[in-house]
């Protein structure tokens, strides 16, 4: 088991101070890397970050006949997809990644069959797959859950249809993005999720040959092509990084340019630290946020995109635990994600959740305890709550933070944090 540890005297006792580098975006350099399963040949997707998912999705896509090849640190994958491609996607590789799911829309667009593992519940939530396979169902698959794998099977082509989300979920619209691109006709996907890292998807499928208007807009039509050619694209900039990045002076205290984040990807998140007394700069290239004394509590309700974004959840919660007021934080995408609540109230956060909601009383230092990361963000929340705490503050099961922050340990020592790793054998 791996944990980092980290020690402090409480907020502003120490600082942040420095430059942090934002790279590409877990979240859409997975989905791209799916993507280039839609046409034969070799895409290159660049600005790719260093995390083990990356290399799982690697592994995935090798099983599915693709030659891969990772080069890191320079963040460059390069993909040849052959012509008559795999379409099993085992669970061993999907319960690591359940990004992995992202290869269904390709597969049915490309074999006419697909079968993926089902990946499993996870600490965030059920996670349920029912829009994907309606809005498969609606295109002409038949598909079915069997012996745990949902298995599709296309008679005869895939055809344009009306499609409609009853949540704009950001799984089901690439996986039926991905699958309409080569249908026969044309989709309309109304209340599609309009994450910045579907845009960027769409902006790599328009570029492979795909014709798909709306795009940034919650209808999005798509007319289908027979063929789609491969590409070299380069990911967009992780604007949960950049915003974990805006979160970490305001909890901590301190001064921070996030080189390479995109302020305009974050408004609503920026807005609100600097309602609560942040100040922040937009620069060439990035962003300051300088935090010099306690902020004021502010309410967080979560969204789909542009609404306040469920990843940055628990980071507006652990700055709620040592700002002046009270929060009501609203959890509206995943109903499990408060289990990070549990791990801040042993950091001496003063708080009560109800359903969804939480209502967090603001105390003035958090102290360290031993606490558990339970997913990527929650993981990184803690640590930076741990930077908010008197003593000395362990986040077991870190493994998680190094899912989604390439060198996290690393980059708060270099803006002056006291985080070190500690492994510990595999017992
Ligand atoms: C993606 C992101 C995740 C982010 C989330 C919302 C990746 C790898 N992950 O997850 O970091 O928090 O978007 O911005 O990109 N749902 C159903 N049925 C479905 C599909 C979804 O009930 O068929 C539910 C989910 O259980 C969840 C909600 O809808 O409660 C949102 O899920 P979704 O937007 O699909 O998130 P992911 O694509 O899984």
């Amino acid at each position: 088991m791996e944990s980092f540890q980290v020690t402090a005297a409480g907020p502003h006792s120490r600082p942040l101070d420095g430059t942090v580098h934002v790279g590409g975006a877990k979240n859409s350099a997975l989905k791209l890397m799916a993507a280039a399963l839609l046409a034969p040949g070799t895409s290159v997707i660049h600005n790719v970050p260093e995390i083990l998912d990356v290399t799982v999705m690697g592994q995935l896509l090798t099983r599915l006949g693709c030659a891969v090849e990772i080069t890191q640190p320079a963040g460059t994958v390069t993909i040849e997809v052959p012509e008559v491609l795999g379409w099993e996607a085992p669970y061993e590789l999907v319960r690591r990644l359940r990004a992995s799911i992202a290869v269904l829309g390709p597969l049915v667009a490309r074999c006419h069959r697909a079968s993926v593992a089902l990946p499993g519940g996870d600490a965030i939530g059920s996670r349920g797959l029912d829009m994907h396979m309606a809005g498969l169902r609606e295109l002409g698959a038949e598909i079915r859950v069997e012996h745990g794998q949902v298995v599709a099977d296309v008679p005869g082509t895939l055809r344009g249809a009306a499609l409609w989300l009853d949540f704009p979920s950001v799984g089901a619209t690439e996986n039926l993005l991905m699958a309409a691109v080569l249908a026969e006709g044309t989709s309309v996907l109304d209340n599609a999720a309009r994450e910045p890292e579907i845009v960027d998807l769409c902006r790599m499928l328009v570029a492979m040959g795909a014709r798909i208007d709306g795009v940034g807009s919650s209808t999005l039509t798509i007319e289908g092509v027979d063929r789609l050619h491969p590409v070299e694209h380069v990911t967009m900039a992780d604007r949960i990084v950049a915003g974990t990045w805006a979160f970490a002076p305001a909890i901590a205290g301190g001064r921070i340019t996030v080189q390479g984040g995109v302020a305009g990807h974050l408004d609503l998140v920026l807005d609100k630290l600097v309602d609560a007394g942040a100040e922040i700069t937009t620069t060439e290239g990035g962003f300051t946020v300088e935090v010099a004394k306690r902020l004021r509590s502010f309410d967080v309700v979560t969204l789909p995109f542009p609404g306040f974004p469920t990843d940055l959840q628990p980071f507006a919660m652990a700055l709620a635990a040592v700002s002046e007021g009270t929060a009501m934080i609203t959890e509206n995408v995943f109903e499990s994600r408060f289990m990070f609540a549990q791990e801040l109230a042993r950091l001496g956060a003063d708080l009560h959740t109800d359903g969804h909601h939480a209502v967090v009383r603001g105390v003035p230092m958090l102290s360290g305890a031993p606490v558990v990361a339970h997913d990527i963000r929650a993981g990184a929340a803690l640590v930076l709550a741990g930077l908010a705490g008197q003593g000395t503050t362990t986040v077991a099961e870190s493994q998680h933070i190094d899912r989604g922050y390439p060198h996290f340990a690393e980059v708060l020592v270099s803006i002056g944090a006291d985080v070190r790793r500690l492994s510990s054998p595999v017992a």
